[in-house]
């Protein structure tokens, strides 16, 4: 990699060219491939543990590397936040029940570029207010992805999102973002999930960044367990979360993470 290469906005956002792009799909669709054959996984009675060997077997599979595995301490090829679990859930000996909900979150590294995405699956029968959960946060992240576009700002994909949310009666979390990506796993901007339309700074062609709201059905309050990683809501009440890694094209963008198989939203099945 060579930061000297390539130009950087006044709030040190990298802009990438189209080479770059070529690189950010081809990693890209590493994660969304791997996140599409682990859907057929997700089942009442299976470890999220025995679901993380699976994503940590294909990465290796498809010649890719975990960004996470490593990445300050932590030790896994995913996250995965059931239920009231805001994100980073660490993978473990628990079995999923009936009607669990879960975000897998997978990032993996080709050629130097990092591909982030994280989906929703459902474990056996999905509750009406898990379903509806399930179907806002979708929508949510596509309404601040609409924004996606030179002239905007980051705001205006905050604001959206946070708007959509709120409207549908649900909370959007304050306390994690997303982020810049590309040749490093988090860089500059913070890509909030809430604000003020026209705040922030201004999009331009060849940003690179993921947008990944977390949407609680109760208040937007978390807290982190005392295992350093795992983020819950403090109402305990449930909470869903999806991302894509977009990059800002003349007009419009593109998003890196689609899902080969059209399985991006768990009503697939
Ligand atoms: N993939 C997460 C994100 O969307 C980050 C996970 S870091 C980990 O930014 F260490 F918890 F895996
Ligand atoms: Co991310
Ligand atoms: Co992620």
């Amino acid at each position: 990699m060579d930061d000297t290469q390539g130009r950087t906005t006044k709030d040190g956002i990298r802009i990438y060219d189209q080479s770059d792009f070529a690189g950010m799909r081809a990693s890209s669709q590493v994660t969304a491939q791997i996140l599409d054959e682990v859907a057929d996984l997700v089942e009442p009675g299976v470890t999220t543990a025995a679901l993380d060997a699976f994503i940590e077997r294909r990465v290796g599979e498809l010649g890719a590397t975990s960004a996470t595995i490593g990445y300050r301490g932590y030790q896994h090829a995913s996250c995965i936040s059931v239920n009231h679990v805001v994100c980073h859930g660490i993978p473990g000996d628990k079995k999923l029940k009936d009607g669990d909900i879960i975000n897998i979150d997978v990032t993996v590294i080709l050629d130097g570029w990092f591909g982030d995405s994280s989906r929703m699956y459902v474990a056996g029968n999905l509750s009406r207010k898990a379903e509806r959960l399930i179907q806002v946060t979708h929508d949510s992240l596509m309404v601040g992805i609409e924004q996606v576009k030179p002239g905007n700002t980051f705001g205006d994909i905050g604001h959206a999102i946070q708007k959509f949310v709120e409207s549908n009666r649900m909370s959007v979390v304050r306390d994690f973002c997303g982020h810049g990506v590309g040749k490093v796993f988090h860089a500059p901007p913070n890509v909030l999930h809430y604000g003020r339309a026209g705040s922030g700074a201004m999009l331009e062609e060849g940003m690179i960044f993921t947008i990944e709201p977390m949407v609680n059905l109760g208040r937007p309050e978390t807290k982190v367990l005392a295992d350093d990683w795992t983020a819950v809501t403090r109402d305990k009440s449930l909470s869903a979360q999806f991302e894509h890694s977009v990059g800002v094209t003349a007009d419009g963008c593109e998003i890196f993470t689609t899902s080969p198989a059209g399985r991006f939203h768990p009503t697939w099945r």
